[in-house]
This record gives structure tokens, C-alpha cells and sequence, in this order.
């Protein structure tokens, strides 16, 4: 079973693909509700109505190399399979949003993954765009975007250089671990 930190990493793809300047990725875990939400949030190219309607099918696609798209419809596969769900929400040269839920406590749930690996991943992308990131546990958030590390990094140090790529990751870690404990 997929983790879906890969999910994300999957459906992240998709917004960078559809050439989206800004990217927000939301997880919440929160167990007073039982529930696990991962939002994918971007300002690309969107999607119609038609499209929209058959994202979800595993035979549809827009991609040339191969003609099955399964990004969506498998991590739709694995929500329902653990009780919840994934909502798309777009709108041509607006953007699209893709929400997935799941029940923490069912046993079919896949694991969140490595997080951290996901999102140093795609801040390595060769495209550009800002990345926020936020994370929720219960009550308790911790955010960053990429735009405001790369401000404080100033001009002549880039943020997908290995020492920065590597402190982000532990950033991360760091800040899910210490929300865990609180
Ligand atoms: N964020 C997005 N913005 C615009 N279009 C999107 C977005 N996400 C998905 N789509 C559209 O939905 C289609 C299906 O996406 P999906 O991720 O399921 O498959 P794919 O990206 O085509 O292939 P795969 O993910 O299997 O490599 C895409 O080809 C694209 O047309
Ligand atoms: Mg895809």
C-alpha cells in the first residue's frame, strides 16, 4: 500500500505540470475528529467542467506519453478505502484544489510517509513556483513557504542548494516531531 506522502508528492506534480506559480499544501491530522485531511492547493491552469468530471476515471488523461492518468484516481481509491474521500475544485486560469480525508483510526489508512522527503522533493523541482507548507496536529500548526526561506537566505545563497535542501528537511521533521509531543 502506497504512503501518502507519495499521494502527495503525485498530486503536487500535477500543479506544477499545470504551471502553477503558488502551491499550498495543507495536512491536518486531528484525532478530537478522527480524521486526516491533505489539501493540495494551486493557481495553475485549471481544469473545465469536462475534465473535471472524468479526472477521476483511471483511463483518463491529458498526458501524451501514456494514456492512463492514475495520480487521482488511486489516491481517490485509497480515501474511500479508508473511509473518506478526495474532492476536486478547479476553475480554468484560477486554479484547482484537491482535498483528500481519511479516518486516522481505520485500519486501511495508509501511513503519512516521509513528509519531510516529499516536500524537499519538490522544492527541488526545476520549475518555479512558491511552496507553502503547513502542517496541523489537533490544535497546534507550523507553516513555511519557500518564498520566506529564500528571503531570509538573501540572493547569493539559493534554496535548493544541498545544505539548505538538507536543513529543511530536519526543519521539518523537527517541527512535526516537537508538535507530536506537545
Ligand atoms: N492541479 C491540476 N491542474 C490542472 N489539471 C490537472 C491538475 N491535476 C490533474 N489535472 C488533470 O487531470 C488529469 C489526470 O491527473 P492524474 O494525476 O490522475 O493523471 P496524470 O497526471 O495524467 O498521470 P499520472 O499522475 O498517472 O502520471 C491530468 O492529466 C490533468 O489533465
Ligand atoms: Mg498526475
Amino acid at each position: 500500500m502506497r504512503d501518502l506522502s507519495l499521494h502527495l508528492l503525485d498530486i503536487a506534480r500535477n500543479s506544477i505540470t499545470a504551471n502553477s506559480t503558488d502551491i499550498n499544501i495543507i495536512i491536518n491530522e486531528d484525532y478530537n475528529i478522527d480524521l486526516l485531511t491533505m489539501t493540495i492547493q494551486d493557481n495553475g491552469i485549471g481544469m473545465d467542467q469536462m475534465t473535471l468530471d472524468k479526472v477521476l476515471d483511471p483511463f483518463f488523461t491529458t498526458r501524451k506519453t501514456r494514456n492512463v492518468g492514475l495520480g487521482l484516481s488511486l489516491l481517490k481509491a485509497n480515501c474511500i478505502i479508508a473511509g473518506g474521500n478526495l474532492e476536486i475544485f478547479s476553475t480554468p486560469n484560477v486554479g484547482t484544489s484537491a482535498n483528500a480525508v481519511l479516518v486516522l483510526s481505520n485500519i486501511d489508512r495508509p501511513p503519512l510517509g516521509n513528509i519531510a522527503a516529499t516536500i524537499t522533493c519538490l522544492i527541488l523541482s526545476e520549475e518555479e513556483f512558491n511552496l507553502s507548507f503547513t502542517y496541523q496536529y489537533n490544535d497546534l500548526s507550523f507553516s513555511f513557504s519557500t518564498n520566506e526561506i529564500q528571503e531570509i537566505l538573501g540572493n547569493d545563497v539559493d534554496i535548493k542548494d544541498w545544505s539548505i535542501i538538507n536543513w529543511i528537511e530536519s526543519y521539518i521533521n523537527e517541527n512535526i516531531e516537537s508538535l507530536k509531543k506537545a
